[in-house]
C-alpha cells in the first residue's frame, strides 16, 4: 500500500532516522541482527536509511525493495557497497531464487500490506534453512488509533500482534526473541533448518 503524503513524511525525516537508529536497529542487533558477509533482504527499504544501518554489517549482497517508485528515486543518492535498491511488491519476490538470503529485515511495513500472510510466505521461501527474519510491528489497535488522528492508514490493514506470531508459525517461521512494547512488538524468526 503506498503511504499517505503525511506518512510519506514522517518516515522521512531526522526523528524517524534517529528513532530507526537509537532504538529499533539496536533492538534488532539485541536479538542477533550482527556477523558480517550475510545476503540481507530489506523489505520496505524506503528512501534508505535503513541500507545505511545495515551496510555496518559489511553484507556480502545488500537488496532494498520498496514499492513506491518515489521512495526508491530517494535512494539513488545512496552510494553503498553490494547494495541495490529496487521497486518491488513484498508480496511477489519471484526475482529472488528460493533460499537466497541469509537475513530479511522489516522495519515495520507489512501492516500496510492487506496480503501481508502472501508477504511472510515469500519471505519464508527465500530465507535460507537456518535464515533469520527481523521484524517489527505496530498492533491494528495502534494503527488504527493513529489513523484516527493523522488518516495515515487504510483502516482494514494491519492484524492484531497475536495474528501476526500466528502468521509468523503457520508460515514455517519460528519465532526466537522477541522485544515487546505495548501494542509494538519487534522479532527475530528462524526458518528451521
Ligand atoms: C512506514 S514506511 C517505512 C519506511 C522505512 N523502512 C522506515 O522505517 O522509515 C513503509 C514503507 O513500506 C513500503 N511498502 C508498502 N507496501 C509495500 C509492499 N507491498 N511491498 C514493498 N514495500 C511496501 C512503503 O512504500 C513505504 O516506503
Amino acid at each position: 500500500m503506498r503511504l499517505t503524503k503525511l506518512e510519506f513524511l514522517a518516515m522521512n525525516n531526522p526523528l524517524r532516522r534517529y528513532v530507526q537508529r537509537q532504538l529499533e536497529f539496536r533492538l534488532f542487533q539485541q536479538m542477533g541482527l550482527t556477523g558480517t558477509g550475510k545476503r540481507i533482504l530489506e523489505i520496505g527499504c524506503g528512501s534508505g536509511y535503513g541500507a545505511k544501518l545495515l551496510s555496518r554489517l559489511s553484507p556480502a549482497r545488500y537488496v532494498g525493495i520498496d514499492l513506491m517508485p518515489e521512495q526508491i528515486e530517494l535512494t539513488r543518492r545512496i552510494d553503498l557497497p553490494n547494495a541495490e535498491f529496487l521497486v518491488m511488491d513484498a508480496t511477489d519476490l519471484s526475482d529472488f531464487e528460493d533460499e537466497s538470503i541469509d537475513y530479511v529485515v522489516v522495519f515495520g511495513i507489512l501492516h500496510h500490506i492487506p496480503a501481508w500472510r502472501t508477504a511472510l510466505s515469500e519471505i519464508q521461501r527465500v530465507l535460507v534453512p537456518g535464515g533469520r527474519l527481523f521484524v517489527e510491528e505496530p498492533d491494528r489497535v495502534l494503527v488504527g488509533f493513529v489513523d484516527r488522528w493523522f488518516s495515515w492508514h487504510v483502516p482494514e490493514a494491519g492484524f492484531t500482534l497475536d495474528e501476526f506470531e500466528t502468521g509468523m508459525m503457520d508460515h514455517g517461521l519460528e519465532i526466537l526473541d522477541s522485544r515487546e512494547y505495548p501494542l509494538f512488538h519487534s522479532y527475530c524468526a528462524v526458518k528451521p533448518g
